[in-house]
């Protein structure tokens, strides 16, 4: 593994206290080809070792070497001699300090949501639209560096089994979701205990429209110029905060515009024989199979099925016909891994195919 790590690509992570934060590190440390060079967050952690200034969270135990590494400030200049910027950064400030690591000639990969609907910057679920990645050469040109977004946790977990029904049976006409999201969602610290414990709080800031927009540009398709939304594609969201540690469940309803309807079996086949882009290229992240459908009338659940694939996939259960739309379903997808750090990491690993790196 040292080996490996000897040539691998040095990566900086801005934001690295945070929960997205916590799971780069997580997932980096055990990446073979990416390794953790500089870590970044607020001035209120920087000069600190990374095991001072970060509140740890996750169940895994955080790399001893990472736990080493000092905070700095996010400027580019204590950046030098990174390859690739991961950034888990507060959207309060990641539009200046993004932007400014893009005209230092970095490729940052992002999870926030201010440069989502840039009309400049592909916002990439890696699973669903990897070749709007391609799009980074009219950055690269105009800025030195490039922004690459991955989507609202939610909207991950809802477009890639639209994807493989697009994929199948062509535009989708009506969409209807209705979420069930963790807490880890909202970041650290967070929605506060008295809010969220023995209770569901069914608004969260943002969120629906995110949902409804996202959606359409992901869906959609570049033409060597422009991002073009998806047609049809009509979001209706409602989004809820429940007391879930981690994991976004949705429940889904969908109408087609073709004429003649598939089956519940054919629709359940369209999603188990749904291969992206990034299980072709064979990314050392992509799961074995993207989405998972499950059996059980209960199912998927959070707690049981958030970490299928490593938690690279999404678990769909319950396709059923739908008495208003075509068909319902139930998806599940874990927010901080495949709906944030580690669609980033899929997307510079694919970026790196590219040769973009
Ligand atoms: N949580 C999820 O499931 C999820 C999913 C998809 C996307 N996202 C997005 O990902 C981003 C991070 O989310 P999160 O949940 O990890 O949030 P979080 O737990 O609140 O972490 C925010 C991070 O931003 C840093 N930060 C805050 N102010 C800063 C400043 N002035 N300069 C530099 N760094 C600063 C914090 O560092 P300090 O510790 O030093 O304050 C911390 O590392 C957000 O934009 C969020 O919308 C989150």
């Amino acid at each position: 593994m040292s080996e490996i790590k000897e040539q691998a690509k040095k990566c900086g992570v801005l934001g690295c206290t945070g929960m997205v934060g916590q799971r780069f590190l997580t997932l980096l440390s055990r990446h073979p080809s990416f390794k953790v060079f500089k870590i970044g967050a607020s001035s209120r952690s920087a000069g600190k070792p990374y095991e001072k200034a970060c509140k740890w969270k996750l169940s895994e135990a955080l790399d001893a070497n990472i736990s080493k590494l000092v905070v700095s400030e996010c400027k580019p200049e204590n950046f030098q001699g990174c390859d690739i910027i991961f950034s888990g950064l507060d959207s309060d400030v990641a539009g200046e300090i993004e932007s400014s690591f893009r005209s230092a000639g970095f490729a940052v990969f992002s999870n926030a949501k201010n440069y989502r609907m840039d009309p400049s910057v592909p916002l990439v679920v890696p699973l669903v639209n990897a070749d709007h990645i391609d799009s980074v050469a009219n950055q690269k040109a105009r800025y030195g560096g490039y922004i690459v977004t991955n989507a609202n946790c939610s909207t991950t977990g809802l477009v890639l089994p639209l994807k493989a029904l697009m994929d199948a049976f062509g535009v989708l006409k009506s969409i209807s979701v209705v979420t069930l999201q963790a807490i880890s969602g909202a970041g650290y610290p967070g929605v506060p205990s008295l809010d969220i414990i023995d209770n569901v709080v069914p608004f969260i800031d943002g969120e629906e429209e995110k949902i409804e927009t996202e959606t359409r540009k992901i869906l959609g398709t570049f033409d060597g110029v422009q991002f073009l939304d998806a047609p049809g594609t009509n979001v209706s969201a409602h989004c809820n905060r429940v007391p879930v540690l981690d994991g976004h469940l949705s429940c889904i309803s969908v109408s087609f515009e073709t004429k003649s309807k598939p089956s519940i079996a054919e629709i359940s086949r369209a999603f188990e024989k749904y291969v992206p882009l990034p299980c072709e290229m064979e990314c050392y992240s992509a799961p074995s199979s993207s989405i998972r459908v499950l059996e059980g009338v209960d199912r998927p659940q959070p707690r049981l099925d958030r970490y299928a694939e490593n938690g690279f996939a999404v678990t769909v259960g319950r396709v059923r016909k739908d008495t208003v739309f075509d068909v319902r379903f139930v998806a599940l997808v874990h927010n901080t891994i495949l709906g944030a750090a580690g669609s980033s990491i899929l997307n510079a690993e694919i970026a790196e195919r590219k040769g973009l790196l």
